[in-house]
């Protein structure tokens, strides 16, 4: 059998065609980057991990009603998705400052935000994903005002649930990255979470200790990379082998 088509490669991800027309298979590599690809390793285990955890949330907003691209996952590093049209913006969500945030306004790391703020990147490499206001994305046509108010409604939910889902396992939800993507009903165009939802693009602190359980493990070189994650699947007994304390023998009378 011939293999299937790869669609486009990324930094963490490729995508090849999928089974039928209007899907797509996404497969989660090990390879980990940062400051825009000039940081770069593999770390074992990652895309794993990642493919597992983004499955939890992405059927976790589907049950609350919030529209993924998720489908369903297919082995330990490929999920199937619906394939969208990407919008090409980086939305984040802050609830307290820190990383690019922090710097440019000389905030203290971890002061709370007096409300979630949303903002926008172009997704751009080459530019290194400038901060872009809302003026320059209508303007340029990357979306449309509505397009951006249905955008700033899916994060605001995206942001809710993922603190709240965090808050259960003792971790705060310090800001985090989604991606939106286009599909049409027919002629009816709505917006979807796509990409992923993973500590790759959250800041995931410890509520107790503080210690960083995401990404800036690698970027800062705090430690280990699959550790953090495996943690944070852990507590959120997402782990295939989460069969340390949670199971344990029980006497039946
Ligand atoms: P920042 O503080 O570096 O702007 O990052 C904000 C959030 O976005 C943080 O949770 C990490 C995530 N992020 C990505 O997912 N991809 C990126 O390329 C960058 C720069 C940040």
């Amino acid at each position: 059998m011939a293999r299937r088509k790869k669609l486009y490669e990324g930094k963490a991800k490729v995508l090849y065609e999928g089974p039928e027309p209007g899907t797509l298979v996404q497969y989660f590599k090990d390879d980990a980057t940062a400051f825009n690809a000039q940081k770069r390793d593999v770390i074992e285990g990652k895309g794993v991990l990642n493919n597992r955890l983004s499955e939890f949330f992405m059927t976790g907003l589907t049950a609350i009603g919030v529209p993924n691209h998720f489908i369903k996952r297919l082995n330990m590093r490929e999920q199937l998705i619906r394939q969208v049209e990407i919008v090409p913006l980086e939305i984040i969500v802050r609830n307290f400052a820190a990383g690019s945030m922090a710097k440019r306004l000389g905030l203290e790391e971890g002061m709370a935000l007096p409300r979630p703020i949303v903002e926008f990147s172009y997704k751009d490499d080459a530019l290194g994903d400038p901060l872009v206001p809302e003026e320059y994305i209508i303007a340029f046509g990357w979306a449309t005002q509505q397009d951006l108010d249905d955008i700033v409604a899916l994060a605001l939910r995206v942001n809710d649930f993922m603190s709240g889902v965090m808050h259960g396992v003792g971790i705060k939800l310090v800001d985090f990255k989604i991606e939106v993507g286009r599909v049409w009903d027919n002629d009816f165009m709505r917006l979807i979470v796509a990409d992923e939802i993973s500590p790759d693009s959250c800041r995931l602190w410890d509520m107790d200790t503080g210690q960083k359980l995401d990404k800036d493990v690698f970027r800062q070189d705090l430690g280990n990379l699959s550790d953090a994650y495996t943690e944070v699947a852990r507590r959120l007994g997402v782990l295939p082998t989460n069969v340390t304390h949670a199971t344990k023998p029980t006497l039946i009378n």
